[in-house]
Parts: C-alpha cells; sequence; structure tokens
C-alpha cells in the first residue's frame, strides 16, 4: 500500500472532545427518564444471605426499588458465553461467593438518593470459611488450558531433558519469584445504561466489546440478539477489565426492566475491587542454565495463580519461556488454584508481563553467575526460529532493538559491580530486559462508503480505549483511497456497524486495520470498475490494472482522470459502499509471529530510605508497520509508565482475615503518576512483515510492559545487590 497518511503523526481525532468535555462517555449519555442504580456488595467472602432488609431504603424519598435475589427478575437465561467472557452474579441466589461481589441494587430518581438508599439496606449474612491465599490451595492446585491469543494453549508443554540440561550447565539459577494480585484503575469506572422498548434493549457500556456485551444480555434475557443494540463510543482506559460484562452489566438492564425506566450504573472506585478482575498473583519458580559462553542448557518455567470457586481464569506467565530463548531444553508449566476472590482477568499483557518478571530477573541473575553482561547473555541464545517448533518468525528485529536501544541508553556505561556508582548520595544501578509478545489477529469486518461529496466514511464496530483508533483506521483508509486524511471520517463502537473482535490482545490495529485496508481497497476497486463502464468517464474503456487512486481523483497512467465527485454524481448521486472481511489464515501456520523489543532501565536508589526512583528508561520496540508514530509512542510510552507501576507500586493488598482487597482506592492503590516517572524515551523499529496480517501490524498496547518490570527489578540489584524477587520493591525489602 501506498503510505502517504499511514505512519503520519496525526493527533488523536477524538483528543479535543476529550479534553473539552464535550465526548459523552457511557454513564454521561443522555437517556431520557433514566434514574440510578446503585450496588450494594458484600462485606464478607463467603457465605449465604440469609435476610436483606431493605425496609429503610424502600422508604425514601425518590427510591423506586430495591432489588435483590429475594425480588429480582428471574433472568430466562444463564448469561455465560464462552471465550473470555465472565460468569456473573445478578441476583439469582443467596449465595456469597467472595467479597465485595453485588447483592443488591438500589434504584432511585437521582444519584445522590440511590447511595442513599444503598447504604440503609441491612444484610445478615450466615458467614463461611473462606480461603484466599495461594498457600492454603497449593495441595490442590491443577492445569487448565489456556485461553491466550485466541485460541486455547496446553498448560504444560517440554522438550528435551530439562533437567539434564540443568546439570550440564557451568551456572545454573533457580529461584521462585511473586506478582502480586494487581487491580486495573481506569479513570472511568464501569459503567452502564440499559434502557428496553418492549423486548428491544439499548446499552451505553463501558466495553472493549460491544459485540459480546449483545450476546451475553440476550442469552441471560432470552431475547433474539438483533433485539440488543450495545454502543461505547468513547472508553477511559480499560486494560482488560472491559473486555468481559461482569454481573453490573446483566443487573443494570434487570434492573431497568423491573423499573420500566432506562438505568445508568456506575460502580464506585471501592466496587472496582473484586467484582471486575484484576491479574492474578503469581508463584513463579524458574530454572535456567548456561554454558560459560552463555548458551542456555535448560530453561524451566513454572507458575501457579489462583481463580475463583466458579470461574478460570489463567494467568499465563510461562507461555513466553516456549519462545523466547534458544535452548535444547525447555519445560514450561501452568497450574491453578481457586479461591474465594471474585473472577481475575486480563490485565494489560496478561501472563507475559507477570512472566517477564521472573523469566528475565533470572536472567538477569544467571549473566551475574557468569560473570557476563546481560545484554550479552540474551545475544548468546538470541531464537533464530521459534524455540518450540521450529517455525521461521514471520519477523524479528531483535537483535537491531537491543543494539539501538543498548546504544541510545549509554550501557556501556552499566556498573560494574552493584554499589560502585553513586550520584547525589544515592547509588545507581541499571539493568535491561527484553520484551516480547504474540502478534495476534482475529476475524474482523468493516464497511467503506463513498458519499457524493467525494468524502469516505468507514466503519467498524471496535472500540477506541484511548488507543488511537478513531484516528489511525482513518489513515489506512485515506491511503487506500487516495484521499487527504480529513475527508476521511472513521467511526466506530457500535453493535449494528459491522463486528469487530475484542479491543484487547494488542490486535485492533492488525485485525480492523486489515477489515478496514480490505474494505477501502474493494470500495476503491468498485469505483474503477464504474468508471471504466461508465462512457461519459474519462476512464471509459480502459483496464483496472491502468488507474489508481489520488487526491479525490482516480487516474490512469496517461494522465486522464475522474473524481469521485463526478463519478458518483454520473452514476445517479447515492453513496456506493463496500465491506471487507478478514481472517487469519495459513500464514499462522507457517510463522511464529511477535513483536519484540529491549528495555533498558536506569533507577537511583537511595542507601538510607530505600526509596528506588527509576530515572531513565528506554525502550526499542519492533512491532510491525507503525500506523501513527505519535499514537504507537504514547502506547509504549503508556506500557512504560505501567512497568514503572508493576515494578514499585501497584499491589491489592487482601485483608485474608476479611477475604477482603483492604487497597481499594488511588490513594491505597498506588500507581505510577508523573512524580514517579523520570525520562521515558520509547523508541520503534519499523519491520516490513508479509505474513503477520494484510495491514502489516503486529499490536503496540502490551508489548511496552512486557519485561519493563524486570529491567528495573535488575537495575535496583545493580544499584544495591539486593535482588528482589517479590513485587512490587516497596523500601522496606531494600532496607
Ligand atoms: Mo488487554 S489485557 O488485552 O485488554
Amino acid at each position: 500500500m501506498t503510505t502517504r497518511n499511514v505512519g503520519q503523526p496525526f493527533v488523536r481525532r477524538d483528543g479535543r472532545a476529550k479534553v473539552t468535555g464535550e465526548a459523552r462517555y457511557s454513564y454521561e449519555v443522555a437517556v431520557p427518564d433514566a434514574v440510578y442504580g446503585v450496588l450494594v456488595t458484600s462485606g464478607i467472602a463467603k457465605g449465604r444471605i440469609v435476610e436483606i432488609d431493605t425496609s429503610a431504603a424502600e422508604r425514601e424519598a425518590g427510591v423506586l426499588a430495591v432489588i435483590s435475589h429475594k425480588n429480582a427478575l428471574r433472568l430466562p437465561g444463564e448469561p455465560h458465553l464462552e471465550g473470555p467472557d465472565r460468569v456473573v452474579q445478578a441476583l439469582q441466589d443467596d449465595r456469597i461467593r467472595y467479597s465485595n461481589q453485588p447483592i443488591a441494587v438500589a434504584v432511585a430518581d437521582t444519584f445522590e438518593r440511590a447511595v442513599h438508599a444503598a447504604m440503609l439496606v441491612r444484610v445478615n449474612a450466615e458467614v463461611a470459611a473462606h480461603t484466599v491465599r495461594v498457600e492454603d490451595e497449593l495441595h490442590n492446585a491443577f492445569p487448565h488450558k489456556i485461553m491466550a491469543g485466541g485460541k486455547l494453549q496446553e498448560p504444560d508443554e517440554s522438550h528435551g531433558d530439562v533437567a539434564a540440561g540443568l546439570v550440564a550447565g557451568a551456572a545454573r539459577v533457580e529461584e521462585a519469584y511473586e506478582t502480586p494480585f494487581e487491580t486495573h484503575n481506569p479513570l472511568e469506572p464501569h459503567a452502564t445504561v440499559a434502557s428496553w422498548s418492549g423486548d428491544r434493549l439499548t446499552v451505553y457500556d463501558a466495553s472493549q466489546w460491544v459485540f459480546a456485551v449483545k450476546k451475553k444480555l440476550a442469552k441471560g434475557f432470552g431475547i433474539p440478539p438483533e433485539n440488543v443494540r450495545v454502543v461505547t463510543k468513547f472508553v477511559g482506559g480499560a486494560f482488560g477489565c472491559k473486555g468481559s460484562a461482569w454481573s453490573h452489566v446483566v443487573i443494570a438492564a434487570l434492573a431497568a426492566k423491573q423499573v420500566a425506566r432506562p438505568v445508568k450504573l456506575a460502580l464506585s472506585r471501592h466496587q472496582m475491587f473484586g467484582p471486575v478482575g484484576g491479574r492474578p498473583r503469581t508463584r513463579q519458580k524458574v530454572a535456567v542454565a548456561a554454558q560459560r559462553d552463555g548458551k542456555l542448557t535448560a530453561i524451566r518455567h513454572e507458575t501457579v495463580s489462583p481463580t475463583s470457586r466458579f470461574d478460570v481464569f489463567v494467568e499465563a506467565s510461562a507461555l513466553q519461556a516456549r519462545h523466547l530463548y534458544a535452548s535444547p531444553n525447555i519445560e514450561s508449566r501452568h497450574r491453578i488454584v481457586r479461591l474465594d476472590i471474585g473472577t481475575p482477568t486480563f490485565m494489560r499483557a496478561p501472563g507475559e508481563s507477570s512472566g517477564s518478571f521472573a523469566l528475565e530477573s533470572a536472567m538477569d541473575e544467571l549473566a551475574h553467575r557468569l560473570e557476563m553482561d546481560p545484554l550479552a547473555l540474551r545475544l548468546a541464545s538470541y531464537a533464530e526460529k521459534d524455540p518450540a517448533d521450529g517455525k521461521p518468525f514471520s519477523s524479528k528485529s531483535l537483535r537491531a532493538c537491543y543494539q539501538e536501544g543498548a546504544r541510545r541508553f549509554g550501557w556501556e556505561k552499566r556498573p560494574r559491580t552493584p554499589r560502585s556508582q553513586t550520584r547525589s548520595g544515592q547509588f545507581v544501578g541499571m539493568g535491561m530486559a527484553t520484551a516480547m509478545y504474540p502478534a495476534n489477529f482475529a476475524p474482523a469486518q468493516a464497511l467503506a462508503r463513498m458519499l457524493p461529496d467525494g468524502s469516505a466514511q468507514v466503519e467498524s464496530g471496535t472500540i477506541d480505549l484511548g488507543t488511537g483508533a478513531y484516528t489511525v483506521f482513518a489513515q489506512i483508509a485515506a491511503d487506500e483511497l487516495g484521499l487527504p486524511f480529513e475527508k476521511v471520517r472513521f467511526d466506530l463502537g457500535d453493535s449494528d456497524m459491522p463486528e469487530a473482535p475484542i479491543a484487547a490482545g494488542s490486535m485492533t490495529a492488525a485485525s480492523v486495520g486489515s477489515a478496514v485496508l480490505v474494505a477501502s481497497r474493494a470500495l476503491r476497486d468498485r469505483l474503477i470498475r464504474t468508471a471504466i463502464v461508465d462512457s461519459a468517464s474519462p476512464l471509459h474503456g480502459l483496464a483496472p490494472i491502468e488507474i489508481r487512486a489520488e487526491d479525490g481523483r482516480l487516474v490512469a497512467t496517461s494522465g486522464k482522470s475522474d473524481s469521485y465527485v463526478e463519478l458518483i454524481r454520473r452514476a445517479g448521486g447515492k453513496p456506493i459502499e463496500e465491506r471487507g472481511k478478514t481472517a487469519p489464515g495459513d500464514e499462522r501456520e507457517k510463522f511464529s509471529m511477535h513483536g519484540f523489543g529491549a528495555h533498558f532501565a536506569e533507577v537511583l536508589v537511595d542507601p538510607d530510605l530505600g526509596t528506588v526512583h527509576v530515572s531513565r528508561m528506554v525502550g526499542v520496540f519492533a512491532t510491525g508497520r507503525i500506523l501513527n508514530a505519535r499514537t504507537a509512542r504514547s502506547q509504549f510510552l503508556g506500557g512504560m509508565v505501567w512497568g514503572i507501576g508493576m515494578a514499585l507500586h501497584e499491589h491489592s493488598v487482601f485483608d485474608e482475615k476479611l477475604g477482603r482487597i483492604m487497597t481499594r482506592d488511588l490513594s491505597d492503590y498506588h500507581v505510577a503518576v508523573n512524580a514517579d516517572v523520570g525520562s521515558i524515551e520509547p523508541l520503534f523499529l519499523e519491520e516490513e512483515d508479509a505474513h503477520v496480517d494484510p495491514a502489516g501490524v503486529k499490536g503496540a498496547g502490551e508489548l511496552g510492559l512486557c519485561g519493563a518490570a524486570a529491567a528495573i527489578a535488575n537495575a535496583v540489584f545493580n544499584a544495591t545487590g539486593k535482588r528482589i524477587r517479590e513485587l512490587p520493591i516497596t523500601p522496606d525489602k531494600l532496607l
């Protein structure tokens, strides 16, 4: 494809609307006659509701209903879908399965009255003994297939003889690593606005996937899917938690049906901790061994993570060990345990981010033991083909990422030994790590329409999570149609539009981008055919191959041309449209497809206080074609900032006795803020990849986080000589 617009750093189309407040997020959509729903959630982690007294709440002014399992409509269907969907608690029984589970909803004419009513609900529960500690359930750990990259993967995989390989190495590391429970904290909490008209349901939802919400609600309420429309125009961050329609979505629709008014329901910040997922804690073991020259003789990566009692999520931390480094012997193993918690879920780079902390820390430990440069160790076992199956990579520029990153960062200035370099009384440390994330691609559809004024309208029911979807897909269509960027409008976020996959797994640009490309190309070809059969067209009778699209015109090699405006006018003045559809094909079987990158981090550690400041980070990534240099940079930047949070701050702390997450707002649950962030330089090396998908894109949303926490942890070791194997790296662990 020609690339006049693709790659350009256009500003986000939705940026102005967002900063001026014009953008209507789901909860803010004006729906006439709407009333407000506020959830009542469980204070205990396990048990049964014996009595729920809603009388005081119901007596209050403006209260329309307080709905619990006692008086909730019976759902005619079980709303659970397969795939990334989650089992919900929609007030259908008296069971309490985790702390903060929705158990009732108060509906009132104002938000404030609904909040007040929810507080007046009294619950008498029979408390059962709960378990929220992974350690207590290890004896019941079991393997389960893993849903990752759009396919089911085996929990265990091994080739060669790892035990022999570990013995054969000149040096070996066998250590346990741990990452904590983490909770998504998008600025926009989950929110649903549900409105019935007879048996037709319209929902505005803070969602990453309107089609799944639609199917789930249709299934639960026993109505045809075409009766449900789901709209999501703007999302204020999601990161995986909005990839599933959780309990509150079904409850909002149920309440709206029951009070016969549209209902707006948003979760409070506190209610985000439990009922809507989170990254599960991981306990990982990594064993790596290498010869003197750094060639790996064995890799073993094992992980245990919790899921809920009633649903399954596997944090796939050991998957990347199968594909990252060349070694004759590789083994990976996933186990899960059941706890009395809300079901964990996908959180930015699920598996790869938590797993890379362990694997890339172990590699750093091995380099130290071999007295080898950590980057040289990685180069010594550079995988030229996928170690799991010997398939070639569709493209892999990791070596160039290492080189460029080391050069930009000044890796050669890395202190040789811990505690050997200080700046303003602080120890200086430098660390690095590899980033890797699969290049996912799912079936997607789009529609492209040429309007009589010569501008184009393109759409697909995907979501812009803040990633730039509104902008980058217009860029792709503009190039295919030979239009300036301003002449193409891209619209999204509506289940009435052509179907798109979940906006997750870093696959939206690849999947929807390819569908937009195919639809736009089909439209251009249709316009060309229309011109050459039109006796009034200057292009009449030419062969399609002689004609290209440029500046709003179809131009022949001879120089003759016809404009879209003229062409459509002569054809009757109606818009002309085409649909496009893409899906993964054979190439997926022939090649191993991943994005790669290299992180370099510098930290300053206070020897007296144990505080860590990440003063500098350089990340160099190669992930296929870059659609927009500005939005791609922003994705990598966000991933790297998240890496700081993962390394130093994020931790959902359970009170094990109560079975409850106690860090339940942004003053307790810490994420990296401006003061925590030093200089961050995300760079990317463009790749031409003819195999990965029609758009040549591998995705950028998650790659920037993979390996980021490990690079920081490795820098902390380089600064202090202390190896912290349990995230987050808080000052107490360094003193
Ligand atoms: Mo993401 S965790 O793939 O939304």
